[in-house]
């Protein structure tokens, strides 16, 4: 009986072609306002949850510019209304996102943490680069595989709160918390549009191989 539920599961996912995300959710860009003039610099519940987090920052802005455009390169591709309103709640959503965190990237760096700079730079040269080599497909995973990635920090973070940031309260938190939660949101998007448009998953695996060599693992 399992075996059955398991391969038509197999073969709805080889098939998707249309939006997985829940017909109650609208993927809405909200326009919060945070000041982080009283933010500790050790904001999380020790330093190095505060440093992964602060890192994980500096990659925002150009990854998430990367999603929009890859988006807004395949959207034309896509035929299903609800995916393509999809893709604008999406592109919406993470334009806000890589708007605040090039904000919070400069705080970082007037407090002292000089290769925040570099790192953007850094970042920005490596995935350039990539998609110049890469086919449509290859680039296309590319978000598919980030967006995943997000997600699964972000739910973390909202499930395992004691964890992140103890009973600390601040607008970074806050911050972290409206990303999060938006991550959850349009978390299907760029899945949906890959799945639609190429059913092989290798390209999405390499990815994925990417960023968890480049990423540490969360000890329990
Ligand atoms: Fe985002
Ligand atoms: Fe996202």
């Amino acid at each position: 009986m399992y075996q059955y539920r398991f391969l038509g599961l197999v073969i709805m996912t080889m098939y998707t072609s249309y939006s997985t995300t829940p017909e109650s959710v609208q993927i809405t860009a909200r326009q919060p306002v945070f000041d982080f003039e009283d933010t500790p610099s050790v904001w999380l519940s020790d330093p190095i949850k505060t440093h992964f987090m602060n890192a994980l920052s500096i990659l925002i802005p150009y990854s998430e510019k990367t999603v929009n455009e890859v988006m807004r390169k395949n959207s034309h591709r896509i035929q299903d209304s609800k995916l393509r309103q999809d893709i604008q709640g999406l592109i919406k959503q993470e334009g806000a996102h890589a708007r605040m965190h090039r904000h919070t990237n400069t705080l970082l760096a007037d407090a002292g943490f000089k290769k925040v700079v570099f790192f953007e730079r850094l970042q920005k040269q490596l995935m350039s680069t990539l998609r110049r080599v890469s086919t449509d497909a290859f680039e296309m995973a590319m978000p598919a595989a980030f967006e995943h990635f997000t997600a699964a920090i972000s739910r973390d973070f909202l499930t395992h709160p004691y964890y992140w940031y103890g009973n600390k309260e601040s607008a970074a938190i806050e911050f972290s918390k409206w990303h999060a939660l938006e991550e959850l949101e349009h978390q299907a998007v760029c899945y949906d549009v890959f799945n639609s448009l190429y059913k092989n998953k290798y390209r999405l695996s390499i990815h994925l191989s990417l960023i968890h060599i480049s990423e540490p693992t969360r000890p329990y």
